[in-house]
């Protein structure tokens, strides 16, 4: 194609959506860029070439030059009842000195493991192949006091490959029985999270199963250039925060085709995060997909460029939530849901700027996290309660550039209604229920009474 039948094609593409802006925003100058910003907004995916290395040949016919590390044959019993955890120890020393190895957890076998930090940096090329399950210790009162909230930690990994059929279970129980959110007269302290990987960069992680969490299932943290491909996460409805997949301090993570299901978050986005883009997520039981939360006990948090295309979320207490606690600073901006099913979902979209997750209420305060830059696009399905779209914003800091684009959430036994508290945006296409108390309604009016007056001038009063 030419120069300019390039330009030419740009144009058409862009003409339908200015003349639909047009309509529904005659005054407004600002709002095709904001709309076209957010619309195109894409997040940088880890380089593919990142990942070339862990295209393997069938190693287990051809091990090729590869070094296949079982953990039998570094004393590991796997019968779930001894103790395998120096065999894993030994395992991973030998592979992580040893260029282009495979550690293999074989299949049909349960491997007992306590808590353990696999520290690298390591030989290029190593390959975590967990078909069998690993488990972990039950018993709360006898966890290493070392290791107060990981079970199994990798550091300091660079090209590495996690995958297999196999499963990491925290055996929970025990655990959530122990939470002050199941028994309030227990102390609240936190429970070890099952699969960490920090301090890394270029990590794969596909079909593996994480399940039982002690807490929180997969934490992501300090890390770049992670790609995680169907996973499954799964832990009963009622397990005390056992988040999903917790991302932290990262960016450029893709998580795709992973199936959730928990007691708390599918996935929760916090501090320091960019560049995340989810494909394809099945969310529920649990609390929704959530950016948050940001801000506790006065802290910064910075989150941008999210990204969610493709979601069905079933059965949860949020759908699509951002969450952040009064006095806090930093910003959640430029985000994008997209093509989201809900069913039976108590807030299906939901910001909520008063997050207080403590038995003490929350005083509000005059600092905040700001959110701005947020489009919902496509959504559709059935709220579980009378506020489908909730956006509770502080009245200090307000919550700006919120878009709504063709969305339709409906309730069977009633009418649905979105709140709106300091928030403005507008909306764009079929909306249900009807998004009218986003404060820009309020601006358009003003502009309305500006240009009457005389004044060719519009002022950007909230926009
Ligand atoms: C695993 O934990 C148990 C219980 O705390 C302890 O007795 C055992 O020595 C630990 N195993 C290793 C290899 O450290
Ligand atoms: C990671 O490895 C580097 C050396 O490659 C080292 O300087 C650093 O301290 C390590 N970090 C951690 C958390 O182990
Ligand atoms: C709550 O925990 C306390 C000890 O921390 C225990 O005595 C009590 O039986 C627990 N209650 C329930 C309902 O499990
Ligand atoms: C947020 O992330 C930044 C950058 O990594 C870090 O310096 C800061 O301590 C983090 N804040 C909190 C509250 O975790
Ligand atoms: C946060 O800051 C406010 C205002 O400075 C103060 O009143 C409050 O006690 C602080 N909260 C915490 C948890 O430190
Ligand atoms: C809140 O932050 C202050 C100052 O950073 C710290 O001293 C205090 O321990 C924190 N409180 C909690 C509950 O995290
Ligand atoms: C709706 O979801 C709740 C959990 O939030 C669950 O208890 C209830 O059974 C679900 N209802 C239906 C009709 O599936
Ligand atoms: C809207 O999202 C649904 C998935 O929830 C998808 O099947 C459908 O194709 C999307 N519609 C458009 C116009 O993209
Ligand atoms: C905080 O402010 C919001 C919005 O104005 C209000 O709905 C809420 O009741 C206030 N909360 C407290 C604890 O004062």
């Amino acid at each position: 194609m030419n120069k300019l039948t390039f330009l030419c094609f740009l144009a058409l593409l862009a003409l339908p959506l200015r003349l639909a802006d047009k309509k529904h925003s005659p005054r407004h100058p600002d709002r095709f860029d904001i709309f076209s910003k957010l619309d195109t907004l894409e997040v940088q995916e880890p380089e593919d070439d990142e990942f070339e290395f862990l295209e393997l040949p069938n190693w287990e016919s051809d091990h090729g030059s590869k070094a296949l590390l079982n953990v039998d044959a570094f004393g590991a019993v796997g019968d779930g009842v001894s103790d395998d955890t120096k065999a894993f120890v030994d395992a991973w020393k030998k592979a992580c000195s040893t260029r282009k190895s495979v550690i293999l957890v074989p299949e049909g076998k349960r491997y007992l493991v306590n808590a353990t930090r696999f520290k690298g940096p390591c030989a290029e090329k190593l390959t975590i192949q967990i078909d069998g399950t690993i488990v972990a210790p039950d018993d709360p009162k006898t966890w290493d006091p070392d290791n107060p909230r990981t079970w199994l930690g990798f550091y300091n990994l660079s090209k590495v490959f996690f995958q297999g059929k196999g499963v990491i279970d925290g055996s929970g129980s025990k655990w959530w029985e122990a939470s002050c959110k199941r028994n309030k007269s227990n102390k609240c302290k936190g429970a070890p999270t099952a699969l960490t990987i920090d301090s890394s960069s270029a990590v794969r992680v596909k079909d593996i199963t994480i399940q039982n969490g002690q807490q929180m299932h997969f934490v992501i943290g300090r890390s770049e250039s992670v790609r995680v491909t169907g996973v499954k996460v799964s832990a009963p409805g009622d397990s005390p925060n056992t988040d999903g997949i917790h991302i932290t301090e990262s960016t450029n993570v893709v998580l795709q085709n992973c199936e959730i299901g928990t007691g708390d978050d599918c996935v929760s986005i916090v501090n320091a995060s960019s560049n995340i883009k989810m494909k394809n997520i099945n969310c529920g039981p649990g609390h929704g997909i959530s950016i948050g939360s940001l801000g506790k006990n006065n802290s910064t948090g910075k989150v941008e460029k999210i990204l969610l295309d493709t979601a069905f979320v079933r059965d949860t207490t949020n759908g699509l939530r951002i969450k952040t606690w009064q006095g806090g600073s930093g910003y959640v901006r430029e985000v994008r849901y997209q093509n989201v099913r809900m069913e039976n979902v108590s807030n299906p979209i939901i910001i909520d700027q008063f997050y207080c997750d403590s038995p003490k209420t929350c005083q509000n305060q005059t600092s905040a996290v700001e959110i701005s830059g947020i489009m919902f696009k496509n959504i559709t399905g059935t709220s579980r309660t009378r506020i489908a779209m909730k956006f509770a914003c502080s009245d200090t800091v307000p919550c700006t550039d919120l878009v709504l684009n063709n969305i339709d959430l409906q309730r069977e036994d009633g009418a649905v209604e979105t709140y709106c508290n300091s928030a403005s945006g507008f909306d764009n296409g079929h909306v249900h229920p009807s998004a009218d108390c986003l404060s820009s309604s309020a601006l358009q009016e003003k502009e309305e009474v500006i240009t009457k007056s005389g004044s060719e001038h519009i002022i950007h009063t909230e926009l």
